[in-house]
């Protein structure tokens, strides 16, 4: 137990706004995380708790791991802060390099952000600039996918496809934006592998292109597997085809791997996974196993050249001042080295049918509507409660913490993503208990 294990003593009264959680309802009723170690958290009163969810998706190489711990210490130590605005420093430039090594090939250009959201909005900036400077100023507009994530910032949540995200903003959201349609579709319940059916959803680029003309079109952005919606797979051949078409159309293509990156699949980027380059790839997370807040584009070297061609000066007017922050990029190159020590980066490949056959072990279980999983990511689907949309997996979710298992929810969607460190025997533990609990919630 640390010293604030306690803290706060008045709950209810807390000052801190908690994001994307329902207030009220968790400070009558909370769960609290104290400590972490490897697959594991530990609650204030000292219960362990299996960590089915890295964190929330970001802790790839298991919690507080001593190469990366060190590398914070010593950096923050060294130099805490350093501006990138016309200065450098080499951490920010050593783990650039790093980086580029595990990118796919030519999109290994580095553009430092702080988190996913600020990510998406980067490549979409990027997205714009590009085009003008190419003479293409019409390019302007945006289109994402419904059931898309991209974060909450106003361009990510504009392409974004979440109604709940974006119906209280709608006068944040960016001009000229659109979304194809999503990719699930009930042929495909209880797949295993990708699915069979629906490559032809991607044919729905071309239907926007018809109506907007391809010379308005900026990007296209959308994650390979669609995370926080519930873990959608995209059908065989679908990629392939929304690539296809980008590239007739000389729309950029960006894919959001703010889950997918890192290993996720078992390969390092979901690109390597599924054999497609996009022009550019947001990540976030698991690029500093959640340690310190940072995120990245990777452009590819078609769009650098482009800006590195223009007018002498400033080629683009954006960054933040954490940029390339030093202590975040020590904590990245001890991520990538603990990473590759580890084989990490294709770990999940390894455990990629064990999880898999765990998990659809489910179905038959009361209430299982679908079941979809890929590398060490799941998504269990639940019938709604009539009337109490959400309540089912949400009583799911909380059993399971009481229980010492860390899960999350989406709707009435269970989605599991563990540290890429799990054992065999701790995935049939996890899954397993989740059994128990399918069987016990009406
Ligand atoms: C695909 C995707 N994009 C963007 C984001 C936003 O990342 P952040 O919360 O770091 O801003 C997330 C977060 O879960 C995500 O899953």
């Amino acid at each position: 137990m640390n010293d604030r294990a306690t803290f706060p003593a008045d709950l209810e009264q807390a000052a801190f706004w908690m994001p994307f959680t329902a207030n009220r309802q968790f400070k009558k009723s909370p769960r609290m995380l104290a400590r972490a170690e490897g697959m594991y958290y530990w609650t204030p009163e000292g219960r362990k708790v299996l960590d089915g969810t890295s964190g929330l998706w970001c802790v790839n190489a298991g919690h507080c791991r001593p190469k990366i711990v060190e590398a914070i210490q010593r950096q923050a130590a060294e130099m805490d802060f350093a501006p990138t605005f016309q200065m450098g420093h080499p951490v920010a430039f050593e783990f650039a390099e790093r980086l580029a090594e595990i990118a796919p090939k030519g999109v290994s250009r580095v553009f430092y952000t702080n988190s996913g959201s600020e990510s998406a909005d980067t490549a979409l900036k990027i997205a714009l600039a590009y085009h003008r400077a190419r003479g293409e100023a019409g390019r302007f507009r945006m289109i994402g996918r419904e059931r898309g994530y991209h974060g909450v910032n106003c361009g990510g949540m504009s392409v974004g496809g979440i109604v709940g995200n974006r119906k209280t903003f709608a006068t944040a959201m960016l001009p000229g934006t659109d979304h194809i349609r999503h990719t699930h579709d009930t042929r495909n319940l209880f797949s295993r592998g990708l699915p069979a059916h629906g490559a032809e959803f991607a044919d729905d680029l071309e239907r926007l292109v018809a109506l907007h003309d391809a010379s308005t079109i900026a990007a296209v952005i959308v994650e390979p597997v669609a995370g926080s919606t519930g873990v959608l797979l995209p059908p065989q051949g679908y990629l392939q085809r929304l690539r296809e078409i980008c590239t007739k159309h000389g729309i950029l293509l960006i894919f959001d791997e703010v889950i997918t990156g890192f290993g996720r699949l078992g390969k390092p980027f979901g690109a390597d996974y599924f054999g497609v380059k996009p022009d550019m790839i947001t990540c976030a997370k698991g690029i500093t196993n959640g340690t310190i807040p940072m995120g990245a584009v990777f452009v590819s070297d078609a769009i650098y050249e482009t800006f590195m061609k223009g007018p002498e000066g400033m080629e683009l007017l954006h960054g933040y001042t954490y940029s390339g922050h030093p202590v975040a990029c020590a904590a990245g190159i001890g991520t990538l080295d603990t990473y590759k020590e580890e084989g990490l980066l294709t770990r999940a490949g390894e455990l990629a049918a064990h999880w898999e056959q765990a998990v659809h072990a489910l179905k038959g279980l009361p209430n299982v509507i679908d079941i979809r999983a890929i590398g060490l990511m799941a998504g269990i689907e639940l019938a709604p409660r009539e009337g109490a949309p959400g309540k089912r997996a949400f009583e799911a979710f909380t059993t399971a913490f009481e229980r010492g298992y860390l899960i999350r929810v989406t709707g009435d969607i269970i989605a599991m993503s563990p540290p890429l460190i799990v054992e065999k025997a701790q995935i049939d533990e996890l899954v397993g208990a989740l059994a128990d609990i399918l069987k016990k919630i009406p």
